[in-house]
């Protein structure tokens, strides 16, 4: 039994005239718990309904944009618009010169939901002018919002309600993403026979690959990315991929491609490749200023204290690293928000927002500190056990900081497989890893000698680093913008 897809059963449209359809919530979670998705039926009991028992539509179009949204950063942050001119671009180059029309050609990507990558081609002019850009969903709403998006932003390209194979004009590629996954059996063999009737030079596909690493990765990105319970894989689902693989690869065993004057090849990436059918710190806990001698030397000489340089740059770095953290604090609680294409000046506000809220809420610790420094009777000796924690705290920040980095550089300067990976076991695996990074540099503080009062600071300082993201998110981003 194949996993059902919840954003699957909420909607329904009559395929001819795609005029919506009541769904009856009764009837899905039924679905749903036949499956065994009892977490999926819970979902779903949560939306409202009318009295007759049929969903909100108000409602689940509501979800459905947002969880779209959510997804679109996933879009994002893999390149897909990238990844996609790399392998359309010269498709089209292949296709001007062997048909020897002038265009202009048409790209249609079948179920674009929001559009992301019709609005990116469009944005990015990265085809051509000669290329004109469609995006068809049968789900009215989603259409709807791209149609939106894109007209707020100018983007010369255009989307259609309805089905991508019943266009009254015809396409020169089609493209897809993240739909074949979508379809399984009969409803997979209707639509490879709807592309092959199409007059279309080339098809390209473009959705998870069934590999080992996809459960695993899949499970990163939706946790790491998502908020919304509805987009995040449940266990079931990463059994459905397992099992999918395996059906999947039986499929391209028996897969006959039709031929056509120019096919799409294979990518190959080890998360997410095209199916070619025919062819995703902390900060300083304070220090007053220190009644060192000047000579570097600490002044009780308690083992693990640091001079009075030292001290310094410690308590610097910490407030620094708590500061550059509050602002990727801030850029994530508006990532997944905001389904512009072109939206730097948004990102930056979301990151000084963070800045802000990170500066306001590290002055928690900042007091801590003070005031266990005022408060205690060998001032001295309480400033060098603080100092000694901060260095201890610092030590796993500057692990974890550089692991970031080099994920970072590696997202930013390698080729996409490579990039993939590098959010795939870095950057999604690290933003789930800071609550333990701080609970490391706690321990890290007890170990070199900060007893109960760097703890006691160094807890604070955690907490506020990891409050800044759901303050900002509350407060700004609450909403899809
Ligand atoms: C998961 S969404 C994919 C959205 C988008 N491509 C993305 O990457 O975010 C799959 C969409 O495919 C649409 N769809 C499936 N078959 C279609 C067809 N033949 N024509 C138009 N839309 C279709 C569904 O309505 C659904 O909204």
């Amino acid at each position: 039994m194949h996993q059902l897809e919840i954003s699957d059963l909420i909607t329904a449209v009559e395929p001819r005239s795609g005029r919506r359809l009541p769904v009856r919530r009764a009837e899905v979670i039924q679905q749903l718990l036949e499956s065994g998705d009892e977490r999926a039926a819970r979902i779903v009991a949560e939306l409202p309904t009318d009295q007759d028992g049929a969903l909100d539509p108000h409602a689940v179009d509501r979800l459905l944009i947002s969880v779209h949204t959510e997804l679109q950063r996933l879009s994002e942050e893999l390149r897909i618009g990238e990844r996609l001119v790399h392998l359309l671009g010269p498709l089209f180059t292949a296709i001007r010169s062997t048909t020897g029309q002038p265009g202009p050609y048409r790209l249609v990507d079948v179920g674009c939901g929001l559009g992301y990558l019709v609005r990116w081609l469009a944005a990015t002019n990265a085809l051509g002018a000669d290329v004109e850009l469609v995006g068809v969903d049968l789900d009215a709403t989603l259409v709807g919002e791209a149609d939106r998006l894109a007209r707020a932003e100018g983007l010369d390209c255009r989307f259609v309600h309805g089905n991508a194979f019943d266009l009254p004009e015809a396409a020169t590629v089609y493209v897809s993403t993240g739909v074949l996954h979508h379809f399984r059996g009969a409803a997979l063999a209707e639509f490879f026979q709807a592309q092959a009737a199409s007059p279309a030079h080339a098809f390209c596909h473009f959705d998870i690959a069934a590999t080992r690493l996809a459960p695993i990765g899949a499970w990163v990105f939706h946790h790491a990315r998502m908020r919304h319970p509805l987009g995040r894989p449940r266990r079931r689902r990463l059994r459905a991929a397992r099992t999918q693989r395996r059906d999947t690869a039986a499929r391209r065993r028996r897969t006959r491609h039709p031929t056509a004057a120019v096919r799409a090849a294979r990518l190959g990436e080890p998360v997410l490749h095209h199916v070619a059918a025919g062819h995703r710190s902390a900060p300083a806990p304070g220090s007053a200023a220190p009644p060192g001698d000047g000579t570097g030397r600490t002044p009780t000489g308690r083992p693990g204290a640091p001079g009075r340089g030292h001290r310094m740059t410690s308590a610097t770095l910490l407030a620094l690293l708590g500061l550059i953290d509050a602002s990727f604090s801030g850029f994530r609680a508006h990532a997944g928000r905001d389904a512009r294409i072109r939206k730097h000046r948004a990102t930056a506000r979301a990151a000084l927002r963070g800045l802000a809220v990170g500066a306001v809420l590290l002055l928690a610790p900042a007091l801590t500190a003070a005031i266990v420094l005022l408060t205690a009777s060998d001032r001295a000796g309480t400033f060098d056990t603080l100092a000694a924690g901060g260095l201890g705290y610092l030590l796993p920040l500057a692990l974890y900081t550089a692991v970031v980095l080099v994920s970072l550089a590696a997202y930013f300067a390698l080729p996409f497989r490579a990039s993939t990976l590098a959010v795939v076991i870095g950057l999604g695996p690290l933003t789930l890893l800071r609550p333990l990074a701080i609970a490391a540099a706690c321990l890290g503080a007890l170990i070199n000698g900060g007893g109960a009062p760097a703890l006691l600071v160094g807890t604070i300082a955690g907490a506020a680093v990891l409050c800044v993201e759901p303050v900002v998110h509350r407060r700004w981003y609450h909403h899809v913008q």
